[in-house]
Order: structure tokens, then C-alpha cells, then sequence
């Protein structure tokens, strides 16, 4: 496997070319442990085995931190050793277990990747298929804001979200941090806006470093590989002339950017997207020709309705994109991937 730059700002400070030496899935990181830029600190993270945290913590090993990394599948346990960080059995919906196991870490820093979004393929009723997701944006926040405080923990980073979204079709085409949420009323989408706005407004209030990362739809490896298989099986058409902005962010430019909070930013909500927000009907063609697949079809809305739902519908159609201009001024971060295009190519092809 060829040697990829996983967090290229590990490895800037490094000033080391990335070398494998893991093999955490497909995660390449770099040889030996390093010194980060500024102090070495304790982090918990919890959804370690996830889609962000297969990511990030070789990345935060590699940077240093002392990881403490949960699961609730005891075979996952060896991955998460391999990666170099402590792991623990952990489920983020049961309190008690969370503050003890989080006491137990005294971490500077929490961080909370649990979702339930594995194996989705219906979003004809989202609140059905994202409930157990906002159980864990919901419920999850809160034992683990809880065990922060009673862990004397200072840091707790959150997963946000700036995806494609039932937004109104009102209002410009770009969202900033401080634009109020705009969500598109759908009767079958009531809980999943209203969990990531709990998100949005509980963790900045309640941790005393609290920080969202609102990251946008991910691709690379291990994301969003359903979008390839359905492009391919061409089950993934353009619907209603493909209007909805799309704001991307390659998997592991979100967890280069989980890392550079891990240490700096003032608290509060940051979009992690790339530079290049854009239409359904501009993005998803490019990503099946990318991906050798043959064009995709095109629908109208009412039969994109019939077929996928309001809010597939409304993703499609009305979504608003997001800008990333905060997070670049105030993390200094930088996606690798500026825009989707470059990176849909190396997601294909790697
Ligand atoms: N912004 C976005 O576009 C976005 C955001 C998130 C995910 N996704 C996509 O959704 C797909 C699936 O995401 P994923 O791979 O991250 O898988 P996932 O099924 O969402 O799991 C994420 C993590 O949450 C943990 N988890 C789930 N329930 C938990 C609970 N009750 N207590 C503690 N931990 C819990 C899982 O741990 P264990 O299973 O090890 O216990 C796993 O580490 C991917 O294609 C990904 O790209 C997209």
C-alpha cells in the first residue's frame, strides 16, 4: 500500500515525510511518536472506530496525545491497541459507565464521533433511521458533558454537522456559523435537525471549552462508500434538476481538523468543509464518471419523491452549502482537498 499523508499537519510539524506503520484498517501514519506543536495532552475519544476516529486517533497518536479510545465491540478492542491508544468498552448511552470510564482517563480533552449511521440506505422516514444517531447527539452529549465536568475535563469537541440538509430554499447559498438554523419543516424529519441543533447550542454552553465541528458530507476511504456502490448500480439519480449545494469534506482533512482543535480555537461551533460547495447536478455526474460508473439518471421531483421521500427530495433540491472561512482564519486549518473534485479522483482511485 502506498504511503498516504493522512494529517498533513502532523506531519508539517514533524517536517518527516509519512511513512506506514500501522495497520489500522487503512490508515498510514508516521513512524515513531512525535512531538506536537504545543502541550502533549490525554484525550478520550469516544466513536474511536468510526468513519472520523479510524482517522483520527493514529493522528492523535502520532501528534503525541495519550489516547483513550472507546467501542462497544469487544473484537474491535485489538484495532484500537494497534492504533496506540488504551481502549475501553464503552456504551455512550449507558451514564454511569461513561463518567466512571471517563473519570478513570482524566482526559484535557473529550471527544464525541458516536453515530448510528452504518449500513443506511432508506432515508424515506430519517427520523426512524436516525434515531438511535440522535439518541447518541442527545442523550450521548449529555453523559459525556457530564462525565467532562465531573472528570475536571476542559475540552470537549463534538460532532456537528454541515452535510446536505432539508434547508429552505430561501436564503443564500452559502451558511456562516452565525446564520440560524434553516431547516426545511419535513413532517418525517422532526428530530435529526433538532438533535444537531442540541449539539450546536448544548456543547458550547455546557462544557467550558466547548467545541462543534459542523463537518460536511464525508468521502474517502472508509466514508460514504454506499454513494459509490448505488452511483455504480445507478440508484442514485439526479433529482429535480439537482439545485441542493452540497458542501463536501474528505475524510481525513475532518480528522486533520479534529486534531488541530484537540490544542487550539476559542470555543464554539466551526464548519469543516472544503472551499468548493456545489450543486447535486454539477457534483454527483463528476463523481460517476470519477468513479467509471455510467451518467446518472435524472428524475423529477415527484418521482424522486415517490421513490426516496421528501427529505432525499429537499436534500437534492433546496440544500444550502456552507462556508468554511472561520475555521481556516481561527484553527488554522486547511483542507488538503480544496475542493471534491481533486478529491473524488484520489477517493476512486486509491
Ligand atoms: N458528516 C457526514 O457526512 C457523516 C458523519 C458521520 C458519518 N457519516 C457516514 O456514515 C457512515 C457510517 O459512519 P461510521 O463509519 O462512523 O459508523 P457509525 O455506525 O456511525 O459508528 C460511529 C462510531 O460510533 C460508535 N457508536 C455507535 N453507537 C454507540 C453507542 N451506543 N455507544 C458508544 N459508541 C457508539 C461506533 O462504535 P462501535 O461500533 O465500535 O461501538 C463507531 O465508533 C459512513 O459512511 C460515514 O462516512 C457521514
Amino acid at each position: 500500500m502506498a504511503a498516504v499523508r493522512l494529517l498533513p499537519q502532523v506531519e508539517a510539524q514533524q517536517g518527516t515525510e509519512a511513512e506506514e506503520c500501522h495497520s489500522f484498517g487503512w490508515c498510514l501514519v508516521f513512524k515513531g511518536k512525535h512531538q506536537a506543536e504545543g502541550k502533549i495532552m490525554r484525550v478520550f475519544v469516544t466513536g474511536a472506530t468510526g468513519a472520523l476516529g479510524r482517522h483520527l486517533v493514529p493522528g492523535l497518536v502520532a501528534a503525541g496525545h495519550e489516547v483513550t479510545a472507546t467501542t462497544r465491540t469487544p473484537g474491535k478492542v485489538a484495532q484500537l491497541r494497534e492504533a496506540g491508544a488504551e481502549p475501553v468498552i464503552l456504551d455512550g448511552l449507558d451514564r454511569e459507565a461513561v463518567i466512571a470510564a471517563v473519570r478513570a482517563a482524566g482526559p484535557e480533552v473529550v471527544v464525541h464521533q458516536m453515530t448510528a449511521l452504518a449500513g443506511m440506505r432508506s432515508f424515506r422516514n430519517p427520523d426512524k433511521a436516525f434515531a438511535a444517531t440522535n439518541e447518541l447527539r442527545t442523550r450521548g452529549t449529555d453523559n459525556l458533558l457530564a462525565a467532562a465536568a465531573r472528570a475536571g475535563t476542559r475540552r470537549v469537541i463534538a460532532q456537528g454537522y454541515a452535510g446536505a440538509g432539508p434547508d429552505k430554499p430561501s436564503g443564500g447559498r452559502l451558511k456562516t456559523e452565525e446564520d440560524p438554523p434553516d431547516w426545511r419543516p419535513i413532517r418525517s424529519a422532526v428530530q435529526g435537525p433538532a438533535a444537531i441543533t442540541y449539539v450546536d447550542k448544548t456543547v458550547p454552553l455546557e462544557a467550558p471549552e466547548g467545541v462543534v465541528l459542523r463537518y460536511g458530507t464525508f468521502y474517502g476511504p472508509g466514508a460514504s462508500d454506499i454513494l459509490l456502490e448505488m452511483l455504480r448500480k445507478r440508484q442514485l439519480p439526479v433529482v429535480g434538476g439537482g439545485t441542493g449545494i452540497w458542501s463536501f469534506v474528505e475524510i481525513s482533512d475532518a480528522a486533520a481538523a479534529t486534531l488541530v482543535a484537540v490544542g487550539h480555537g476559542a470555543p464554539g461551533v466551526y464548519n469543516v468543509v472544503d472551499d468548493d460547495p456545489a450543486p447535486v447536478a454539477e457534483w454527483l455526474p463528476y463523481l460517476a464518471k470519477a468513479a467509471g460508473a455510467k451518467p446518472p439518471l435524472r428524475v423529477p421531483a415527484w418521482l424522486g419523491r415517490l421513490l426516496a421521500g421528501e427529505f432525499v427530495v429537499a436534500q437534492m433540491t433546496t440544500s444550502r452549502g456552507s462556508s468554511n472561512e472561520k475555521a481556516r482564519k481561527e484553527l488554522g486549518w486547511e483542507p488538503r482537498y480544496a475542493s471534491w473534485r481533486e478529491g473524488f479522483r484520489a477517493w476512486v482511485s486509491g
